[in-house]
């Protein structure tokens, strides 16, 4: 057994590899916004950045980081029930790399758990890989920029052109800053698209003892 797998070893992964390039294929096919390698890997950077502002340990972090990469592979088989698919994905994967059980487990249930909304994020993991997912907003994500074509989903992303989690430990607060252009998608097109996402994201802080906070263009809305 190893409990030394880093995110780096997993990235090398050839299966990973591949269940990361056919998810984003798949999703290209049917016009989806970006779901591959940059998906994973800001979902992993931001979700080991908010454990380690907040002072967990050096492990955890790195836990968080793998999970974040992971989490969305499960789009390899298909959208719906993704999140489980990817946690029994990631089973097989993480056994044969020798990862120790309790540490899979701790990723599994991250990954497994991601899409529930209507439940409270069962771990500090799980909580930092819901806020890196569902903060990432960025134009870069959109296939085609064809504005006459592209839905109020892919306006949205395409408007913003900064999106940064802040996280500050003294104050306890975790802040969504986006710039928006507001020429192309007005700020109440971001409340219809993501209002779901951004309660996921309070109870994601809650989880993580924080209040969640969002500016659009430096005005504070929640
Ligand atoms: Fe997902
Ligand atoms: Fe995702």
């Amino acid at each position: 057994m190893s409990d030394t797998i880093t995110l780096d070893e997993i990235k090398k992964n050839p299966f990973i590899v591949s269940y990361l390039k056919t998810a984003d294929s798949n999703f290209a096919a049917i016009g989806y916004k970006e779901h591959g390698m940059r998906h994973a890997q800001f979902t992993a950077t931001v979700a080991g950045n908010v454990l380690k502002h907040l002072d967990y340990p050096e492990r955890e972090v790195e836990l968080a980081r793998i999970a974040g990469y992971l989490h969305d592979i499960g789009n390899s088989i298909a959208q719906n029930d993704h999140a489980q698919n990817g946690a029994v994905l990631t089973l097989d994967i993480l056994e044969k790399m020798k990862m120790p059980y309790r540490e899979i487990f701790q990723i599994i249930e991250a990954i497994g758990s991601h899409e529930d909304k209507n439940a409270d994020a069962p771990s500090a993991i799980a909580a930092a890989v819901i806020l890196g997912d569902k903060t990432d907003v960025h134009h870069t994500r959109v296939r085609s920029v064809d504005l006459s074509t592209m839905d109020m989903h892919g306006r949205v992303n395409y408007a913003c052109e900064r999106a940064f989690l802040r996280v500050d430990k003294n104050a306890r607060t975790i802040a969504l800053e986006l710039t928006i252009d507001n020429k192309t998608c007005p700020v109440m097109d971001y409340f219809e698209i993501f209002m779901q996402r951004l309660k996921f994201c309070r109870q994601a802080s809650k989880t993580l003892k924080c209040e969640f906070v969002l500016f659009i263009n430096k005005d504070k809305f929640l």
